[in-house]
């Protein structure tokens, strides 16, 4: 094989499921030179990094930092921590990650209560109410904050109260709703958390920030058994990102100054300017849709801001719609998954891709493609009201 070309990858407007587009000053971020992963500098940095992080997940937990891997890495770390061979979990599933978290939880020898909605739907507190009656003392309740692959945000205060009631701790997955929507940890009474960088922290994927309250860090370090992952083990990894600064595994140094650089971006925003953001450019898509006679999918009242799940309508070539938007406009939008396949589109406003320009210029694409597919809708009036 000759050797190929350097590889120069196309611009495109991500507006997909993640990852979304990065700031300009985060991806220069990446070519700044390397450093040891134990210079002082370096671990300047990661001081920096935890009390940023802090910020964004609106918490004081001293066990805040960045899980080396994605957003996986980070609900893998919550659940081999936590749970151990025998343990009672009940977790929510009303899409794929729900079901992710019951596959890894099973994976650490837990018996798994599922609490189940139709996709597109919320975790409702009353479900969980109901699951506590056959399963009063769970070690650990699990939701998934905001549903990717649906568009749906479970409310998370009243089910917290029910699992604080029950002496559980209580985890949530904020891959997509971190620095996009509210998310208070403290006020919350969360106990663990993960989340990923490349939804609307706009970082590039390979991080994942998570958060254990002291009484998870307690259950954490006082196990009967070894956590079953080396790599992931929070009484390890503490002797690294804690005071010792202990080698454990060689930390992907550029990534993290990327962390930081996005971090430092949402913080000099600022979270309530930024959910606004997130939340304006949500409704002026969906103003669009309905001029479009296009529906999102999710539960009306509980739909994400940053990711807008748009049903299919009858006779539309999904596939097609969405390799039209690429090779054509260069929009990246998402596919469904599992039973959502061929169901809906999933346009992400995430982070940097939120902003009111690619709204327009989605709206713009999508409508010239529906119209000359045979769907007609008016793209002029639609673009209007996404203005
Ligand atoms: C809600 C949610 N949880 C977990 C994940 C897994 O993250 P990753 O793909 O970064 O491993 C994703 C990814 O899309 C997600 O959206």
């Amino acid at each position: 094989m000759s050797n190929p070309a350097p590889f120069n990858p196309p611009v495109r407007s991500l507006m997909g499921p993640g990852p979304s587009n990065c700031a300009p000053s985060v991806l220069q971020s990446l070519s700044k030179p390397m450093l040891g992963h134990l210079d002082p500098e370096f671990v300047r940095m990661m001081e920096e990094i935890k009390s940023m992080q802090r910020a964004v997940m609106q918490t004081k937990n001293l066990m805040t930092f960045p899980v080396s891997g994605t957003g996986s890495a980070g609900m893998e770390f919550c659940l081999v921590n936590l749970l151990e061979p025998g343990d009672e979990v009940i977790i929510g599933v009303n899409g794929v990650f729900g079901g992710r978290m019951c596959d890894l939880a099973e994976r650490c020898g837990a018996k798994v209560t599922k609490v189940s909605s139709d996709w597109g739907r919320i975790i409702e507190p009353q479900q969980i109410a109901d699951a506590l009656k056959q399963t009063p003392k769970p070690k650990l309740v699990a939701v998934v904050h905001a549903e990717t692959s649906t568009g749906a945000l479970t409310p998370v205060e009243e089910v917290s109260k029910l699992v604080r009631e029950a002496g559980a701790l209580f985890l949530i997955d904020t891959v997509t709703s971190l620095a996009g929507c509210p998310v208070k940890i403290d006020e919350w009474g969360v106990d663990a958390v993960y989340s990923g960088t490349q939804k609307c922290l706009s970082c590039p994927p390979g991080l994942a920030p998570v958060s254990l309250s002291e009484r998870a860090l307690k259950v954490a370090t006082s196990r009967r058994t070894k956590v079953q992952s080396w790599y992931l083990d929070v009484n390890l990894l503490a002797g690294y990102w804690g005071e010792e600064r202990v080698y454990h595994h060689t930390a992907p140094i550029s990534m993290n100054y990327a962390l930081h650089e996005a971090l430092r971006l949402v913080l000099e925003e600022g979270l309530e300017a930024r959910f606004a953001r997130h939340r304006e450019n949500h409704l002026a898509l969906k103003a669009a849709l309905d001029v479009m006679k296009l529906k999102i999918m999710s539960q009306e009242g509980h739909q994400l801001w940053q990711l807008n799940a748009v049903q299919v309508p009858e006779g539309v070539d999904e596939a097609g719609v969405r390799k039209q938007l690429l090779t054509q406009y260069g929009i990246e939008v998402g596919a469904g998954l599992g039973p959502m396949k061929g169901k809906i589109w999933r346009v992400g406003l995430m982070g940097a891709t939120s902003t009111r320009d690619n709204v327009v210029k989605f709206v713009q694409a999508f409508g010239d493609i529906l119209n000359a597919g045979g769907y007609t809708c008016d793209t002029k009036a639609a673009v209007a009201a996404a203005k």
